[in-house]
């Protein structure tokens, strides 16, 4: 239930603007103080009288109309309130949030909000698949904006596709499901490794791997979303921390192991998502290896596998380990679940279009240790690691699982 909260719905002008009534009422419903800021176009669509009744309060149109109270109108409603909605999210509301355009009472309102922002983008598809749309989108989520959809299905332009608003039922379900998952590892403290580690061969070059980061990252966030006091021990990546998360930098798997035992025994939870390095130069030379007619051979030593080491230590930390595959997926990461003990696997092919190193989406598998195992499908990393930590608090027993 949402008592006690108090939900900003701004409302832009697509046709779908007929649903953002259905959304205010269920809202009202669920127990949430409601306010609405409709933009202009948003009032050829549905009359602002219909948001007034259903939200129970007056609908904020104008920028400079004279105020009923003193106060500056779109700062106090942002720092009002506990989250902000926008439905329907049209292609030029999002533009507007990406490049933080603040020429309307929405815009202005949405660029002083502080706290959680939803967007349900509706939209003709081909808009919706406009590179600059899905930028935008990449942008606001990088922000750490929810985006509830698009569904696919009948559009209103007579045509098939995705870029539908989802339904109102599914919207505040999301928004329900923020509030309630918010907070539910709170008193827990969690770290996170994430990037590639590098083993450094001469003062110029290493030994690297692929690993952008950004699942790890994302893991870090959702687990401080949570509520989790969150580390993140970070080999070289180029993503920002997310904000709350509690960053500490290293280079080598040396340093990733050394920071990681450090923490272990304080840690409740421990989620391994690094591109660790299996072996390092065996020297390292002090000045730049020059080349040479012949071969050159490296000797390499093997790195500690950090997470199998924990696993073998681990008394009350829930672990949590990946295993990126490029063959026979299931059964390796199955044969590393067991070895490392852990116990919930996140494994992914990452050579599957969408997968894997780099990119902003992936297609993983959650393998358990009963023998269940959750597919997912092409989901945004940040989606997928709200599941992951869904999924943590509900084997930790702090929440309850959806069915
Ligand atoms: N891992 C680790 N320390 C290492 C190697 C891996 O902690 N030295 C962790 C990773 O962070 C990941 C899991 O082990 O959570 C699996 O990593 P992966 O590279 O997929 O597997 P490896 O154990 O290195 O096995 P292989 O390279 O043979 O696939």
């Amino acid at each position: 239930m949402l008592q006690g909260k108090t939900i900003l719905i701004g409302v832009s002008g697509g046709i779908a603007a007929y649903k953002a009534a259905e959304v205010v009422s269920r809202l009202r419903k669920c127990g949430a103080e409601t306010h609405v800021v409709m933009t202009e176009s948003a009032t050829k669509f549905i009359a602002p009288l219909t948001l007034r009744i259903l939200s129970a309060n007056p609908v904020h149109l104008e920028m400079f109309e004279e105020p009923k109270l003193w106060n500056v109108a779109h700062i106090a409603l942002a720092e009002q309130a506990d989250a902000a909605l926008v439905v329907p999210a049209t292609a030029n509301i999002l533009a507007k949030m990406a490049i933080g355009l603040a020429d309307d009472f929405l815009s202005t309102v949405l660029l002083a909000m502080r706290k959680q922002i939803f967007v349900a983008p509706a939209m003709n598809h081909a808009m919706y698949h406009h590179p600059a749309t899905q930028e935008n989108l990449a942008c606001l989520r990088k922000r750490n904006v929810r985006t509830i959809g698009p569904a696919a299905g009948f559009q209103a332009c007579g045509t098939e596709g995705d870029g539908r608003m989802s339904e109102p039922q599914e919207i505040v379900e999301q928004v329900m499901e923020y509030f309630s998952a918010a907070k539910c590892l709170k008193g827990k403290k969690a770290l996170v490794t994430a990037g590639g580690t590098q083993e450094p061969l001469d003062p110029v070059r290493y030994l690297g791997n692929r690993s952008s980061g950004i699942m790890g990252y994302a893991v870090a966030q959702a687990l401080q979303e949570a509520g989790a006091e969150t580390t993140l021990v970070s080999a070289p990546t180029s993503i920002e921390v997310p904000a709350g998360v509690r960053p500490v930098s290293v280079t080598t798997a040396l340093e990733m192991f050394e920071a990681v035992m450090e923490r272990f025994a304080e840690t409740d939870i421990i989620v391994k998502a690094a591109a660790v390095a299996d072996y390092r130069p065996v020297d390292i030379s002090g000045q730049k290896i020059k080349k040479q007619k012949s071969n050159l051979h490296l000797e390499l030593i093997s790195n500690p596998d950090i997470l199998e080491q924990i696993g073998q230590r681990k008394t009350h930390q829930f672990l949590v380990g990946f295993a990126a595959e490029t063959e026979n997926l299931l059964k390796y990461a199955q044969e590393k679940m067991n070895r490392k003990n852990v116990d919930l696997l996140v494994a992914n092919d990452v050579t599957k279009p969408g997968a894997g190193f780099g990119s902003s989406t992936n297609i993983v598998s959650f393998l358990f240790r009963d023998g269940k195992r959750i597919d997912w499908p092409k989901m945004p990393k940040i989606e997928i690691a709200r599941q992951l930590v869904h999924e943590i608090a509900v084997m930790m027993g702090l929440e309850k699982k959806e069915e």
